[in-house]
């Protein structure tokens, strides 16, 4: 059997394809020189995890790196998404099926069919509120903020709402192995210790103290792009940030907090049980030791305060959040899902609709030309020929992306649970997204060929994108388990509404992740599904 199926692969194959391999081949790759500044890589990945679940990072005391990135990896959430740069659009909308796909064609088999509906907005990720910063209160969460109603279209009946990204969340889960972070890439191989660019005219370097002074030395590690990609949004003045907060406010505010204090903390937590409190919520033990145990202590030993009263752990906050981020992130590495076992030998892994799927993948549809190798994407380390590519989901004149309306050749791992899909969040399902393919794309692109489907082999395509699904990512098993959470969605007046996801340990879930599409449905409300968004929050709000 497992000849046959090897066989028939090896012969299918399109031009310029990467042969698909199982990811359990292939480790995630490391940043040479690490050490050098890193002394204990487990207390970094529980620092890395600390740092993306708590929501005292941000700004409004309430916005983490996970508000964005807690469904799969990704978002989940159906109410103030909505962006447009041309700034035209309805803020606060609630999401429903009816909005789906966001250009929608008479035929959806036929570009050329008659448009019925076309919006160049973007189903993205809604941040903070545009306020500029003041300052932060020592042990306060919460930083001073004034408003700054500058941006109209994020105003609803006089009030402001929380401002939303302009590009879909792709998912955190197997990031690690691009060679480059974000949809166009900008997020750069090269750490540099401060901003995602990689120039190194961009950082001041770290602080080091070397013969009992402190001085800046360049930092430039390779493969790290997550840590670049990690030093973006913190600062970022729509995703976390209010305008004008600097590195040194932020890891001052953090060194006085107890890390995730407003969350709980699960007890068989697989990273951080170790430092749960019980019943109460954050950890025992603070940022700043947890800083002292990853780090070499010529990052943060000195006593003596810089400029402005600053100490050298609070100047060297951006190095921290960087690398510990990219840590905990190199653990998010999905490689068991039936597609992955089928090409470890297993060959019942996959069903017979599935295996029609694969094949159709490989050679009708061509996916593999730029979704092959171990990373399913070209963009990994080791496949990366078609990394950025122009495959017309909209105008190049939208959005350029990395040049020319090119966007990454992403993953597709664990597809199934991360829509709406592509840059712009413009597709709610993955059959609407076959038929783009099969279409031959929306707008001008080098790159889609249209190809010929019949209803049973479009089934079999889907079947097979579900197939990429590992199941401890579906049920947030460990490495997939983490903190509480509470996430703001839309509001009504001056009232957000916020949902709750509960803590999950180590065994994960009892039931599975919603889809997108059953959220838009309204399936799995009844608590057949997690995460389905209508659990109340239970941490302390403002
Ligand atoms: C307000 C929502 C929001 C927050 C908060 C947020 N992200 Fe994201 N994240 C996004 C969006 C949107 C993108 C894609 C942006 C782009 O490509 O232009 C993204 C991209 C990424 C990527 C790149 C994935 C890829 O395919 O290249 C990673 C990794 C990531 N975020 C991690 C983080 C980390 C770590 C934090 C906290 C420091 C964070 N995000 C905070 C919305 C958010
Ligand atoms: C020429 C390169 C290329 C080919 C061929 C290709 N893709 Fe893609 N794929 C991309 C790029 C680039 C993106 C991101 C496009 C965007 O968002 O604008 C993408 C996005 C996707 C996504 C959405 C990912 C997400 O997280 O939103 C899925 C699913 C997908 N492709 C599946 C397929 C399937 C199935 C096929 C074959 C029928 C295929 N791709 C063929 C380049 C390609």
């Amino acid at each position: 059997m497992l000849f046959r199926f090897g066989f028939v692969i090896a012969l299918g194959l399109a031009v310029g394809a990467q042969p698909l391999r199982s990811l359990k081949t292939l480790a995630v790759p490391a940043t040479p020189g690490l050490e050098g500044y890193v002394r204990d890589r487990d207390a970094l990945v529980a620092l890395g995890k600390a740092f993306f679940w708590d929501m005292q990072a941000g700004s409004d005391g309430r916005t983490s790196c996970a508000t964005c990135h807690f469904h799969a990896g990704a978002d989940h959430r159906v109410q103030n998404q909505i962006a447009d740069p041309n700034n035209v659009f309805p803020a606060n909308l609630r999401l429903t099926m009816d909005v789906f796909p966001l250009r929608q064609l008479a035929d959806p088999g036929n570009r050329a069919s008659t448009v019925l509906r076309d919006s160049a907005m973007r189903v993205g990720s809604a941040g903070t509120f545009r306020r500029l910063f003041k300052g932060v209160v020592p042990g306060e969460a919460a930083e001073l903020g004034e408003e700054a109603l500058d941006h109209p279209e994020f105003m609803v009946g006089g009030l402001p709402v929380r401002r939303v990204t302009v590009r879909n969340t792709p998912s955190v889960i197997n990031a690690a192995y691009y060679q480059r972070g974000f949809w166009d890439g900008r997020a750069a191989r090269i750490f540099n210790g401060f901003t995602p660019s990689g120039v190194a005219a961009d950082a001041p370097g770290a602080l080091v103290l070397r013969d009992g002074r402190l001085v800046r030395e360049a930092v430039r590690l390779d493969a790290a792009s997550l840590a670049s990609q990690a030093v973006g949004p913190i600062l970022d003045h729509l995703e976390m940030s209010y305008g004008g907060r600097t590195w040194q406010e932020l890891g001052r505010k953090m060194f006085s907090l107890r890390p995730l204090g407003l969350q709980r903390v699960a007890a068989d937590d697989s990273v951080l049980g170790r430092y749960a409190r019980g019943g109460e919520r954050g950890l025992v033990i603070g940022y700043l030791e947890l800083v002292r145990a990853a780090f070499q202590p010529v990052y943060w030993e000195a006593t003596e305060l810089v400029e402005g009263g600053y100490s050298q752990a609070d100047v060297n906050f951006p190095l921290f959040w960087g690398l510990a981020l990219q840590a905990y992130q190199s653990t998010l590495v999905s490689n068991d899902s039936p597609l992955d076992r089928f090409l470890d030998g297993d060959t019942a892994a996959l069903t017979a609709q599935e295996r029609e799927g694969l094949q159709l993948f490989q050679t009708t549809g061509r996916c593999t030309t730029c979704h092959g190798g171990a990373e399913l994407s070209g963009a990994g380390f080791t496949g990366g020929r078609r990394a950025f590519q122009r495959t017309g989901v909209r105008d190049a004149g939208e959005d350029a992306g990395s040049g020319g309306g090119s966007f990454k050749s992403v993953g597709l791992r664990n597809i199934e649970l991360t829509g709406p899909y592509f840059h712009n969040g413009g597709m709610a399902t993955l059959e609407q997204l076959v038929d783009f393919y099969a279409r031959g794309g929306d707008f001008a692109n080098g790159a889609i060929r249209s190809f010929t489907v019949t209803p049973s082999q479009k089934a079999a395509l889907v079947a097979f994108l579900r197939a990429l699904t590992d199941e401890r990512v579906r049920y947030e098993r460990a490495p997939f388990d983490h903190p509480e959470l509470c996430v703001p969605m839309g509001q009504e007046g001056a009232v957000e509404n916020w949902v709750g996801l509960g803590a999950v340990g180590a065994a994960g879930n009892a039931a599975p992740l919603q889809t997108f599409e059953e959220l838009l449905r309204g399936v799995g409300g009844d608590g057949s599904r997690a995460n389905a968004m209508t659990e109340a929050c239970t941490a302390p709000l403002p």
